[in-house]
């Protein structure tokens, strides 16, 4: 049980408001500060802004590794809880928007012009600090000035409104944009891109590469070509008996292919024909890690036999293999670098592809900028796929045998977008001019040294922390978990929940140890709460 602290708790959680020392809305912290600098001002207009009302703010600044600078001089310097969530506005926002949407799924009408870095403002003027970041898709915070600008662009405007069929017509600098940006944040050893839309198409186009690459390889080479027969029993969908294998409580995204990798809920799954394809045990590691050594070690070694035994056994041959480094939309299951090696050998000697799902872990938040990268493999994967904090998607490979042997075979209309590529160059230049993987490493061990604390206390509350040296990709489980989030944004903070019962923390990579601490007040007052 947690220790009696304090009086009064439940009534300070009624009241309205938490953060007495709350500051302005962000646009009008953000009028003020354009008005009053001069320099700025001619910055500005030397800069294509389309839309005049709005001037793009300033650069973000701050000294991540000299102390606590916010980022964001325009950020509140806490949340404001005015009405209860959802208030007023947002149930009559809601209820138009039923009538002509699907709001079932909904967790907050948002006021985008109101957010501004860690804080995501509502139409009834509460601002929450945002742990959530749109599923872990934000990577800078709202409304960052350098996106803003870069979105302000000649060369924004130009891919917006003629949005080019990229296998088709790309544009005359396509090459340069992926190698500033895209290309320039590839994991070590994969040099090659095939730009997506989302995060499911980067999965469901990579698998494709991988039955590709497996038939072509079986065919004899790139130069055979295909037989009457092959071309005939791929025209009566009877083409290739070939699988991929992917993990108990993983998830790999929506589409057809995709979905029948993603093992997360049935609800994702129930009614859609899918693949009869290998599923193999992913770790349940038991915590604490440094209590239960022995004992995890035999459950990830379980885990590679299986993998060994249905890569060898599955009646449809498997061509390859995908594993998210940490189960994020499963409940954030984690295992241990060695066990990832294994795998990786293991995929190695029967001959399978090694594809790691990077879409949610991707992008610096757990300390590394792809979370692969914690391994140290000996032989990087053969592919990664990408996206959410990318804003782009899509997957890297190795090798260029993984191309198609012929044009047309791995194709789309879109096959990506360049803005979305303008942008992701503008998040990896942020990221470098900032230090911010270095920075969410240092931050990641603040908070979770913190949450320890909180889970010693009141262990029922925050129960199997993981995610120690993962920068800020931290989760516990809580057995009231839906409670447990909703009293969270009546304190100020959005937070999301994955699996059945994990609290999952994503921030975003400008979460700094000021912002930690209002989410460690706002935890605490939960645990003492429930
Ligand atoms: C690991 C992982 N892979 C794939 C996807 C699917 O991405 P999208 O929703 O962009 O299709 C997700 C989405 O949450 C994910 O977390």
């Amino acid at each position: 049980m947690p220790p009696p602290r304090g009086s009064g708790l439940i009534t300070r959680l009624s009241r309205p408001h938490i953060a007495p020392r709350l500051a302005t809305t962000s646009l009008a912290y953000r009028r003020r500060h354009f008005t009053s600098n001069s320099k700025h001002t001619a910055a500005v207009s030397s800069t294509r802004v389309t839309d005049s009302h709005a001037p793009p703010p300033p650069p973000i600044s701050g000294k991540p590794n000299g102390g606590d600078k916010a980022f964001y001089p325009g950020e509140p310097s806490g949340p404001t809880v005015k009405t209860e969530i959802p208030g007023p506005k947002t149930k009559e926002l809601i209820a138009d928007l039923e009538s002509v949407f699907d709001t079932r799924s909904l967790n907050m009408i948002t006021d985008y012009e109101k957010s501004v870095g860690n804080y995501i403002a509502d139409p009834d003027g509460n601002v929450l600090l945002d742990v959530y970041a749109q599923i872990a898709s934000i990577p800078l915070g709202y409304n960052n000035p350098a996106l803003h600008k870069a979105s302000s662009s000649e060369a924004m405007v130009s891919s917006i409104i003629n949005r080019p069929a990229l296998g088709n017509f790309p544009p005359h600098n396509w090459a340069n944009l992926l190698r500033e940006g895209i290309l320039k944040a590839a994991p070590p050893g994969l040099s090659h891109v095939f730009t997506a839309m989302a995060g499911s198409d980067a999965n469901e186009t990579a698998y494709k590469a991988a039955f590709m690459y497996r038939r072509q390889k079986e065919r004899g080479g790139a130069e055979v070509e295909f037989t009457e027969k092959e071309m005939q029993e791929a025209m009566d969908n009877k083409g290739a008996n070939l699988s991929i294998m992917s993990f108990r409580t993983g998830f790999h995204g929506r589409l057809f292919g995709s979905l029948s990798t993603t093992r997360s809920k049935p609800i994702h799954k129930i009614d859609i024909p899918a693949f009869d394809w290998p599923q193999a045990t992913f770790p349940q590691l038991k915590y604490p890690l440094d209590q239960h050594v022995a004992e995890n070690e035999a459950i990830e070694q379980a885990a590679l036999d299986e993998v060994s035994h249905l890569l060898s056994t599955w009646h449809i041959p498997p061509a390859a293999m995908i594993v998210e480094p940490i189960q994020s939309e499963g409940g954030d299951n984690h295992a241990s670098p060695a066990f990832f090696r294994k795998l990786r050998d293991l995929a190695l000697k029967h001959e399978v592809l090694f594809i790691v799902d990077e879409v949610q872990t991707g992008v610096g938040a757990t300390g590394k900028f792809w979370a692969h990268e914690h391994w140290n493999l000996e032989t990087p994967p053969d592919m990664v796929s990408f996206s959410k904090k990318a804003q782009a998607a899509g997957y890297y490979y190795k090798d260029k045998a993984l191309r198609p042997n012929k044009p047309y075979r791995q194709f789309n209309t879109w096959m990506g977008d360049p803005a979305r590529a303008i942008l992701f160059s503008s998040i990896v230049s942020e990221i470098e001019r900032l230090d911010l993987v270095n920075h969410t490493a240092r931050v990641g061990s603040y908070l979770f040294g913190k949450i320890e604390e909180l889970a010693s206390r009141y262990p029922d509350q925050f129960q199997n922390l993981r995610g120690k040296d993962r920068g800020t990709f931290i989760a516990f489980d809580n057995p009231k978990r839906d409670e447990f989030l909703k009293m969270a944004k009546g304190l100020g903070v959005n937070i999301g929940g994955s699996g059945n019962t994990a609290v999952r923390l994503r921030p975003m990579l400008v979460f700094q140890e000021h912002h930690a601490d209002i989410l460690l007040e706002a935890l605490e007052k939960i645990a003492r709460a429930l």
